[in-house]
């Protein structure tokens, strides 16, 4: 044998055996039946969770657009407050998954890659929760491959000037000029509280009676107060800037106990008129939420 044909031997049985392990290993994982599967992509949903009538419907319509702007892509929900889901399940025996279990779930039933979109409105503290935990199930052994996460409702420049547009489309038909529309969000003491104060500027840019305010965060009442005194307004609609009127719209906004921002506000002169309508609620609103899942769908 000449040195070239032997270097080409080499060559060669070294590509057979290769071959051969090849499928030696095909056969053994076929034996197991965990050949390489096709993909499989969903969305999970999360939502905060709420015990409110009529809520049910209201998720219905996002999963509805959701699955339009998808189509053939399995859908899935999460709620991410345990008080809602034990509540849920001590009174109406109704079992929601939390984030974590959801992902559990669709990582058994061999879902490749999954985009979880949560219904919040600002990347907050829940919003970088959510991340820790899809960040968990991306690439976990025999699991998904990839977990995504879609930005909330306010995330960029373009979020807040289209968000302001969909509140504003959808406030109370009934005002009129003169009286200001109050948008009262959640707020919170994570730095993320400043979307909020950006909402107001690209507000104002279209409507100088539309105010910006939270509950537990800045703006606060006071400063909602002080500017409504400035402006010389005498009536403001309340609009909670929550995704579903819940608890806190009901009682902190727009109940009638002395605390309440109805309360405290018409004692210093401004006639409130509540308004229990949750964002989750606006077709703008929901159409931003709808946007957001699509571009986490197009990075898988
Ligand atoms: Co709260």
């Amino acid at each position: 044998m000449t040195l070239v044909n032997a270097h080409a031997f080499r060559r060669c049985a070294t590509l057979i055996l290769a071959l051969a392990i090849l499928a030696a290993g095909c056969g053994l994982a076929a034996a197991h039946g965990e050949g390489k599967k096709a993909d499989k992509k969903g969305v999970l949903l999360v939502a905060f969770g709420t015990s409110v009538e009529g809520a049910d419907g209201v998720y219905a319509n996002i999963e509805k657009k959701v699955r339009e702007a998808l189509p053939g892509v399995e859908v899935r929900w999460a709620y991410s407050s345990k008080m809602i889901r034990h509540k849920l399940a001590k009174e109406k025996n109704a079992r929601l998954d939390s984030p974590a279990e959801a992902l559990a779930r669709m990582m058994d039933d061999d879902f490749s890659q999954v985009v979880v979109q949560s219904l919040q409105t600002i990347p907050g503290e829940e919003f970088h929760a959510l991340r820790e935990t899809a960040q968990a199930f991306s690439g976990m052994p025999k699991g998904m491959r990839q977990v995504v996460v879609g930005y909330p409702l306010l995330a960029t420049t373009a979020d807040l000037e289209k968000a302001a547009e969909a509140l504003l489309a959808g406030a109370p038909e009934a005002r009129k000029p003169g009286e200001a529309v109050v948008f009262v969000g959640h707020g919170t003491s994570h730095p993320a509280n400043v979307y909020y104060a950006g909402l107001q500027y690209h507000l104002w840019k279209k409507d100088r009676a539309a105010f910006v305010g939270t509950v537990e965060g800045a703006p606060t009442r006071e400063d909602v107060i002080r500017e409504l005194k400035q402006a010389g307004i005498r009536k403001a609609y309340l609009v909670p800037l929550l995704a579903v009127a819940g608890d806190h719209a009901r009682n902190d906004i727009g109940g009638d106990e002395p605390g309440s921002w109805k309360s405290v506000l018409t004692a210093q002169g401004v006639a409130c008129e509540p308004v229990l309508k949750g964002t989750a609620e606006y077709g703008g609103v929901v159409d931003i939420w709808v946007e957001h899942v699509k571009q986490a769908f197009e990075r898988l």
